[in-house]
């Protein structure tokens, strides 16, 4: 069996972000909202850098107004990681885009998004939970939206709060109320960190917020001593290969910190991120650090296996997915 074949544990993908280009085209189509500026002539998405990424990004969100458009996307999502081998997911969810912060909008996009992850997992054997996550650059009064929202709709399958968007607007701490209600209401923490923000960005996310996994978190390699503190702390990295070279970080994927972070003690995982953006599959990148590393299948069922301890789930689901 090649290691492509594997079955996989992903924990670090944007609901969003995964959106397929054809599928936000038939929205903009059926919505009659002129979209033709955010994707190349042979129909993928086209962004030049992370800030216009970042923009490209939220104007596909514009035609993604309703629990019935979340319900469609979560289907194709799923079906969609299903056949590349994932059978249990952590999907970032955002208030901003679903309902923009308000919890009873909210709710209804949850049910709604929840609803077609039960239908998925009858259909094609794939277990999904939903991590809510804020978005950095909205700033720290729209977190706390999105931490009421999250604590409010908290249980068995929202598990955990986190947040993306541009590390380089802000500091983690600025949003140090959103992670601690979060963590009140008895969620699991994650942010992003080292992606475009250095080591400094991963030491406050772990010390100011108290996150136990961290989205990315490559550039610790810059600083050994953080290297050593993730080793002691057991944190875990949701580590994108495919988007930290598409975004510019690495050259290519012999040149990702993955293995080097890896080899050091930390517990590193892979996943897609936004894997059409990133044209990428979570198939690929097995099949990417296969060719840059040399990863054989035991490496692949190790990688898993600190996934799936890392995965905010409870330990039926857990065994279930192993
Ligand atoms: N939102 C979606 N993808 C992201 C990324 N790679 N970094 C930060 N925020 C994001
Ligand atoms: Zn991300």
């Amino acid at each position: 069996m090649s290691v492509a074949d594997l079955p996989k544990i992903e924990l670090h993908l944007h609901h969003e972000g995964a959106a397929p280009p054809a599928f936000i085209r038939q929205l903009a189509h059926e919505k009659r909202v002129d979209l033709s500026g955010i994707f190349k002539p042979d129909g993928t998405y086209d962004f030049r850098d992370f800030a216009h990424f970042l923009k490209v990004y939220e104007a596909a969100c514009e035609v993604l107004k309703s629990p019935e458009d979340f319900r469609r996307l979560t289907l194709a999502i799923l079906e969609e990681s299903a056949e590349n081998g994932v059978v249990y997911s952590e999907t970032f969810l955002s208030p901003d885009f679903c309902g923009g912060g308000d919890v009873q909008a909210w709710r209804d996009y949850v049910n709604a998004i929840r609803d077609a992850a039960d239908e998925a997992e009858r259909k094609f054997d794939i277990t999904l939970r939903g991590v809510v996550t804020c978005v950095r650059h909205f700033g720290p009064e729209r977190a706390k939206d999105a931490a009421r929202c999250a604590a409010e709709t908290a249980g068995d399958w929202i598990t955990g709060f986190g947040m993306g968007g541009n590390e380089t607007v802000g500091r983690q701490a600025d949003f140090a109320w959103s992670f601690d209600c979060a963590r009140e209401a008895g969620l699991r923490l994650t942010t992003h960190a080292g992606e475009f923000g250095g080591p400094d960005s991963v030491r406050e996310a772990v010390r100011a917020l108290g996150v136990e996994r961290i989205g990315h978190g490559v550039r610790a390699i810059e600083d050994p001593d953080l290297v050593h503190e993730l080793v002691d702390r057991g944190i875990t990295l949701e580590v994108c290969p495919g988007s930290n070279v598409a975004l510019g970080l690495f050259p290519g994927f012999a040149e990702h910190p993955i293995a080097k972070l890896r080899d050091s003690g930390v517990g590193v995982t892979v996943s897609t991120d936004d894997p059409p953006f990133f044209h990428t599959t979570l198939r690929r990148e097995y099949e990417m650090l296969h060719k840059a590393f040399g990863w054989q299948a035991e490496d692949f069922a190790a990688i898993n296996e600190t996934a799936l301890n890392a995965a905010f789930c409870d330990e039926d689901t857990r065994a279930r997915a192993k």
